[in-house]
């Protein structure tokens, strides 16, 4: 049920601290890029990610995993993802255009060359951001594009893009290392209010720090133009065991 298909299983640091049991490159969610934007890091020790498209099935998965859970873990949260449109956040953008693909992908995601029990698990990171709808619709269509870097009408990759464009602070290809990772986001809704619950995988959590270290305007001081519309209100890291004869390896917590 754990295997991407159905289900996403992350385990954060509080669990593997209860167990004394350290993974090596699984930490908390750093709040503090020296850059004047403090980012919330809201810890937890379990994530599932359920995944399908009825909602009743969701649901009744959800309540037989909180069940089944419930002496050793509290529910914080529940956060219900979809599919807007082919893929677009709420603001209107298709979202994922430049993941890798393929083997790329995997190398990107998956941890390898550190022995059984780590080979074949994933970091994730896991941010909710919160849309001002108000404020993204009071900017012009040029505004819009301009802070995603890319044309809302055809997805194309606008040339002059300001320096703070989401597309030129987070261009993958543009850090030393390169930094890749696989987004997996969803937008989000409850009532009227919406946003992306940002999702990225990674074999370590490097690549994504050095993509929110620009955003945030760490290294020349221009901060996302994302920042004018959303915020992020949560952020958490995980570690995604890998999988052994179709069940979850454990064996780095020890069980
Ligand atoms: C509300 C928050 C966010 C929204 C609405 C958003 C939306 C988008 C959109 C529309 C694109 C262009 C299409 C694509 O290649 O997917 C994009 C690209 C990208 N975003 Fe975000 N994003 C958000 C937050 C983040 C965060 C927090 C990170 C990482 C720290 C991030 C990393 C990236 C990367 C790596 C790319 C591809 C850049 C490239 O190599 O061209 N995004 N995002």
């Amino acid at each position: 049920m754990s295997n991407g298909d159905q289900a996403v299983v992350g385990i954060g640091q509080p669990a593997a601290v209860a167990l004394k049991k350290n993974i090596v490159g699984l930490r908390m969610f750093p709040t503090n890029f020296g850059a004047g934007l403090v980012l919330p890091s809201t810890s937890f020790a379990l994530w599932c990610w359920l995944r399908g498209d009825d909602h009743g099935v969701l649901l009744h998965a959800s309540r037989r995993l909180v069940d089944a859970a419930s002496s050793a873990f509290q529910l914080d949260s529940v956060i219900e993802g979809f599919k807007y449109d082919t893929g677009r956040d709420l603001t209107g953008y298709v979202d994922g255009t430049e993941n890798p693909k393929g083997k790329k992908a995997v190398a990107a995601a998956i941890v390898r060359g550190q022995g059984a029990g780590l080979d074949g698990s994933s970091f994730v990171a896991v941010q909710q951001w919160a849309h001002d709808f108000k404020r993204f619709e009071s900017l012009s269509a040029k505004e819009q594009d301009n802070s995603v870097g890319r044309r809302k009408s055809d997805n194309k990759e606008l040339s002059d893009a300001p320096a703070s464009a989401h597309v030129k602070r987070t261009a993958q290809e543009s850090f030393s290392p390169e930094a890749f990772v696989l987004r997996r986001s969803m937008p989000w809704a409850d009532g009227t209010r919406g946003g992306l619950n940002f999702v990225a995988f990674g074999h370590s959590f490097d690549a994504y720090e050095a993509q929110l270290k620009r955003m945030v305007g760490a290294e020349d001081g221009i901060s996302d133009a994302l920042y004018q519309y959303t915020r992020p209100v949560t952020g958490s890291y995980f570690w995604c065991p890998p999988m052994r004869n179709g069940k979850l390896d454990l064996r780095a917590l020890g069980l």
